[in-house]
């Protein structure tokens, strides 16, 4: 008789610990994986959780297994294989059977998957937490009907993380692809805030002169304060360590060319659709995509001398931290308006203060100041963050460090695109009157296109053809 309450195919890394999460909340779980093997070590390995784990070795046998109506979380690649897996899956399944992709999915793609009328439910469901979120207590952010939703909800609530008022961190987000987009978004959040602890450790490591030790030291502080969060707790951790095999700081060891899946990338090209500004995100992408030209900046370096020059002046360990802060929200600021142009844009009502609730614990952007982006996001949903007072007061005390931090990074050949590009928008942002005025002159000067005047007055064309 079938016995499993839920069921999972493929037992990567991901797919194992979610398994085992699952098992150990009590819920019997089927599960598959395409080499038997794997699966059967898995069952093996599992200790007492073993008991709650079905190992099968076909499809058929899988599906079998489970209670009907069934749940199946894939946890399989992005992309062909979830395709392939439906695929694979259809002929098994009822009508009224849901299968859950669970993977970094495009949610264009769970929009055509949703839009498809597949021959059973489908949720695409964003993930986020890594191995040990997955294992633990991951951030789950769902899409799909909202009755598919409410199938499995009590499931993936127990298997969620927990914020210390006990929130869950488990939301559905609305219809079709809004789990995976909401999820694409706090990739490109997480490239970001990646990036700009990245640049001020540059600054540290170039410009200061500090060793590796005292970038832990001072990453290990901002953690107990403002910052605190799971990035820069890692990055105190990860300047902190040492090679084993050289005994060196690690991070000295380490090849400087960031890898990438594509999500940040994703959310960058997105946001350039919805013509929703996030400098910040686009910058992290453009860094990493930098970063990995290691032979192109080899010659760049021999043809114009190494850039990176010692901060003469010095610079107040106080300055970053109040830079990373500013930098922090103004990226926020932009990723939140973001969602709301995505909101509009594809119908869906994707809940912003949820969105900053469910990131505040199991996600890899998880930090305390998404306390209080949720409750300024509660207060007005539809204001922009950096206009909520609370947040006016911090950006007030932080854009002045940015300034001097962006300032000396320039002056210095201390690369900061993340953190100059969040400025360069404040500054844009807080200027009514702006420049595009050239623009639109321009425009009018080599196409005819026009142009609105500020007093009102009928002319809408300049005089560019009398000149
Ligand atoms: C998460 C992460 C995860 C992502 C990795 C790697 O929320 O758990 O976002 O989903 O795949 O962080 O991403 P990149 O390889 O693109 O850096």
């Amino acid at each position: 008789m079938a016995r499993a309450e839920i069921g999972l195919i493929g037992l990567g890394t991901m797919g194992a610990a979610l398994a085992s999460n699952i098992a150990e909340k009590g819920f019997p779980i089927a599960v598959w994986n395409r080499t038997t093997e794997v699966t059967r070590s898995f069952h093996a390995n599992s200790g007492a959780l073993a008991e709650n784990i079905v190992p099968t070795e076909s499809l058929e046998e899988l599906v079998k297994a489970i209670k009907s109506p069934r749940a199946i979380i894939l946890m399989v690649p992005a992309g062909k294989a979830v395709d392939d897996q439906i695929a694979a899956l259809s002929p098994l399944l009822d009508q009224d059977d849901l299968v859950i992709d669970a993977g970094n999915a495009n949610f264009h793609d769970t929009n055509r998957r949703a839009a498809a009328g597949l021959p059973m439910h489908f949720l695409g469901m964003g993930v986020s937490g890594g191995e040990e979120g997955a294992r633990h207590g991951p951030s789950i952010m769902g899409g799909g009907d909202r009755a598919d939703w409410d199938r499995v909800s009590h499931i993936l609530t127990a298997i969620s993380a927990k914020t210390d008022d006990g929130t869950a961190c488990a939301t559905w987000m609305g219809q079709a692809g809004a789990g995976h987009f909401v999820k694409t978004v706090h990739n490109g959040i997480e490239y970001a805030d990646m990036q700009m602890i990245a640049e001020i450790y540059g600054i540290m490591r170039d410009g200061l002169g500090h060793t590796a030790a005292e970038v832990a030291e001072t990453f290990a502080q901002w953690n107990k304060g403002p910052l605190q969060s799971y990035l820069v707790e890692i990055s105190a951790a990860v300047a902190g360590a040492a090679d084993p095999i050289t005994g060196k700081p690690m991070l000295d060891v380490i090849l400087d060319a960031a890898g990438q899946k594509g999500t940040g990338r994703w959310t960058a090209i997105e946001a350039q659709h919805l013509a929703a500004p996030v400098p910040v995100i686009e910058a992290a992408v453009m860094a990493r995509n930098v970063s990995s030209r290691i032979g192109e900046r080899q010659l760049g370096e021999a043809a114009y001398g190494p850039a990176p020059k010692p901060l003469t002046e010095g610079m107040a360990t106080a300055d970053l931290e109040q830079a990373l802060i500013a930098g922090k929200i103004l990226c926020y600021a932009q990723g939140f308006t973001m969602i709301s142009a995505a909101s509009e844009s594809f119908g869906w009502d994707l809940p912003l203060p949820e969105i900053a609730r469910v990131w505040r614990a199991g996600c890899i952007i998880r930090s305390s100041m998404l306390n209080e982006m949720a409750t300024a996001l509660s207060e007005d949903a539809g204001r922009n963050l950096i206009l909520a007072p609370d947040f006016v007061a911090r950006v007030k005390a932080g854009v002045p460090a940015l300034r001097r931090v962006v300032a000396a990074g320039a002056l210095n050949g201390l690369a900061c695109p993340a953190l100059a590009a969040g400025l360069s928008w404040f500054d844009m942002f807080t200027t009514a009157r702006g420049t595009a005025n050239m623009i639109q002159g321009q425009r009018d000067f080599f196409g005819a296109h026009g142009f609105d005047r500020l007093d009102g007055a009928d002319s809408h064309h300049g005089p560019w053809g009398a000149n």
